[in-house]
């Protein structure tokens, strides 16, 4: 009942004609595939080359970040309308590599988060314990804390359509995959508390990606878990074969 999504986040790879390479290779091979919803997140200056090049294609641009504020002298920034006038139908929001490396909190998530919705864009809100947390059994208290403070306040419209992706931060990069009960542990307790916020309808509807480390030879397993929806990729994604294979698990 929910698509599969499988999104490729390219962080800061890719030039624009390396963007169009990919892109190209991902025409071809994915173009016919089925019952999937295939998203791709390219560094700023390439948004608007990779959405010329997939017009008339089912591929989904999204941005990796933007501001919370729709205009102002924010020097450096992006705008939510900036992205939707280059073509974004999807931002990501609250990355771990955000919250680590450029101090975004949960207040800052749910700002943009609602931002986004604001300006037309789904947004898909990143959350994750860091390695700490989960050898400390922290791991479910703190993917509550980060759900109920950067994921409030939606309407019910919008909690069927926002995208969450679950990124233990341990995971991100290393080679280690969550096991795919790890993994389904927490996205099973997000749906239930989730639940508990919107309502079950909602909790139905929404997709929870998984993200950290997924290959093609560890998606089929991560998608047999019921509440799997999909995959956040980052190294995976930068090569055709790879995210090709990724998209037709
Ligand atoms: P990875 O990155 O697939 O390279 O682990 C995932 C992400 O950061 O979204």
């Amino acid at each position: 009942m929910r698509t599969p999504m499988m999104a490729g986040n390219w962080k800061m790879y890719k030039t624009i004609p390396e963007a169009l390479a990919l892109v190209e290779g991902l025409k071809k091979n994915v173009a016919d595939v089925k019952n999937r919803e295939v998203l791709v997140c390219p560094p700023f200056c390439a948004i608007a080359s990779v959405v010329a090049a997939l017009k008339g294609t089912a591929i989904k641009v999204g941005a990796q970040n933007m501001h919370a504020e729709t205009k102002g002298a924010f020097t450096g920034e992006i705008s939510p309308s900036m992205l939707v006038d280059a073509g974004c139908s999807h931002v990501l929001i609250g990355h771990s590599e955000r919250r680590q490396y450029f101090g975004e909190t949960d207040e800052l998530v749910n700002k943009k988060m609602k931002a986004a919705f604001a300006a037309g864009l789904v947004p898909v809100v990143c959350v994750g314990e860091i390695l700490a947390e989960r050898e400390a059994g922290k791991t479910l208290a703190v993917i509550t804390v980060q759900i109920k403070n950067g994921i409030s306040g939606l309407t019910a419209e919008q909690a069927k359509t926002l995208v969450i992706a679950y990124e233990p931060v341990w995971a991100i990069g290393t080679g280690k995959t969550a096991t795919p009960a790890q993994a389904e542990e927490v996205h099973a307790s997000i749906r239930a508390l989730y639940a508990g916020m919107y309502g079950n309808d909602a909790a139905q509807a929404v997709r929870i990606l998984y993200g950290g480390s997924v290959k093609p030879d560890n998606v089929a397993d991560l998608m047999k878990q019921p509440n799997i929806d999909g995959g956040l990729v980052g190294g995976a994604s930068l090569e055709i074969d790879s995210f090709t294979k990724l998209v037709a698990y």
